[in-house]
């Protein structure tokens, strides 16, 4: 470094000094070229201003004051021209490293950002490493060309997307838009895009920078979240309607059964009161016995509609007899034999389980009468630490997993809501003509009385 400074040192003196004496064009190319030299030689700034501070005290200071100004500002115009190469590369390093630094904001902005470079001039575009992995793609795989991203989004968005850019572009509209695109193995993911156009004095723009933030779950999230709200929303008008069909339901009951019954009664007694006086024995026995069989049956009434609004015997006998009894009356009702594996000393079951358990077997048991004509059904209750587990298994015509959720449907729904409160969840295992097997997995901390076992 010193020797080549020491070199171009002589050489600068003596052009300085030849163009001192007549100021022409040349001297000045000389400047220049001698500066491009210099920079080839990765010699610097300070090289330069020190070059020529050794030359001015050669040349400049032990002149006459009146020819001073003169040799000063004809001695500043040569410098100027030997730093002109460096100036013009710095403008270009500036605008590199703007680009980097550009870029590099970018990338910062979100650590996780697929970053682009758009030229919409000439077409030509850069997308990051991290841009391609997003699209599934390895760094080399995926060509810079804008068309390979445009092939990627999906049909249902590539008109919202192409119109963004163009009314960023034309109207200067911000860009930002979320749209799905095929990753390289056809699975659909959520980018969200962002970018800044560059647009010169005559409104052209010349360059588009942005980056693509892969936001799948984050849709997916909002997708499951939209959906359980509308769950809920359903399911609590549901609730509301139940309640009123609930209510006419025992009305009708009320009316049909024990009004009837009771106006029977009525009839057989006012026939008792008419019927005395005739002499005979009275009352007399058939009319006696008709009495007692219509009081009987209205008792039976009122215990099953009573046994209906609410399972007294689960509250007096505890959940399995309950259930016992349920499917023993499920079998007597439809003709589906309910084969049972319960062990009924297995789990002591605490109380504020219960209700939550027999309605989960009961809407099961319903479920398969009404949906799967089965001729079997296997239930079992079973202890399977940490949990309890309770099946109930068909032999009927199944149904597609995954399929049609009836907007009306609700006794699943209603499931899956009880096991949650229970902080379990129910299991579905079916295919069309292989029955249907629902499972419900409950913690036993959360069914068990505590201290059992
Ligand atoms: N054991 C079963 N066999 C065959 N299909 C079944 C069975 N259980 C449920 N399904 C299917 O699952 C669907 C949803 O059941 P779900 O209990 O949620 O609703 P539902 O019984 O139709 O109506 P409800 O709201 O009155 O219960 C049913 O419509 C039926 O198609
Ligand atoms: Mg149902």
């Amino acid at each position: 470094m010193t020797t080549r400074l020491g070199a171009l040192r002589a050489e600068y003196l003596s052009s300085l000094r030849a163009y001192l004496e007549d100021e022409s064009e040349g001297g000045l190319a000389y400047a220049y070229e001698m500066g491009r030299r210099a920079m080839m030689a990765r010699l610097g700034l300070l090289d330069m201003a020190a070059l020529h501070r050794a030359a001015l005290d050669t040349l400049v200071l032990p002149a006459t004051p009146s020819d001073q100004p003169r040799l000063m500002e004809a001695s500043t115009a040569f410098f100027n021209e030997l730093l002109a190469p460096f100036e013009l590369s710095i403008e270009g390093y500036r605008a590199a490293l703007a680009a980097s630094e550009e870029r590099f904001q970018l990338a910062v902005s979100g650590a996780m950002a697929g970053l682009w470079d758009w030229n919409p001039q000439t077409d030509e575009i850069y997308f990051s490493p991290h841009f391609k992995r997003i699209m599934g793609y390895e760094d080399g795989e995926l060509p810079n060309e804008r068309q390979a991203h445009f092939d990627a989004i999906d049909p249902q968005d590539f008109e919202h997307v192409t119109q963004s850019l163009k009314s960023h572009l034309e109207q200067r509209h911000r860009y930002d838009v979320e749209y799905r695109i095929r990753t390289k193995s056809g699975e659909i993911r959520w980018v969200h895009s962002r970018g800044q156009a560059l647009w010169n004095e005559a409104s052209v723009p010349y360059r588009m920078v942005g980056w693509i933030l892969d936001i799948t779950d984050r849709k997916h999230d909002e997708e499951a979240l939209r959906a359980s709200r509308e769950e809920m929303r359903r399911l609590s008008a549901h609730i509301q309607q139940v309640r009123e069909e609930e209510k006419a339901r025992i009305a009708r009951e009320l009316h049909d059964d024990l009004g009837q019954q009771l106006t029977a009664l009525k009839m057989a007694a006012s026939l008792l009161d008419h019927g005395a006086g005739d002499g005979r024995k009275w009352p007399s026995h058939e009319a006696l016995s008709g009495i007692y069989a219509m009081i009987d049956e209205l008792v039976r009434s009122v215990r099953h509609i009573a046994a209906d609004l609410h399972p007294v015997i689960l509250d007096d006998l505890g959940l399995i007899p309950a259930i016992d009894n349920l499917a023993d009356e499920f079998s007597a009702r439809y003709g589906i034999r309910v084969i049972r594996h319960i062990d009924p000393d297995a789990i002591e079951f605490n109380r504020e389980c219960r209700i939550d358990m027999f309605r989960i077997v009961q809407e099961a048991l319903t479920n398969v009468a009404r949906h799967a004509g089965a001729t079997e059904v296997i239930l079992d209750i079973v202890r399977a630490d940490p949990h309890c587990i309770v099946r109930v298994v068909d032999n009927g015509r199944g149904a597609a997993t995954g399929g049609s959720k009836g907007r009306h449907s609700f006794g699943l729904l209603g499931m899956r809501e009880r096991a949650a409160l229970l902080g379990g969840e129910i299991r579905i295992s079916t295919e069309p003509g292989a029955g249907f097997a629902l499972t419900a997995i409950l913690p036993l901390t959360a069914v068990e009385t505590r201290g059992a076992h």
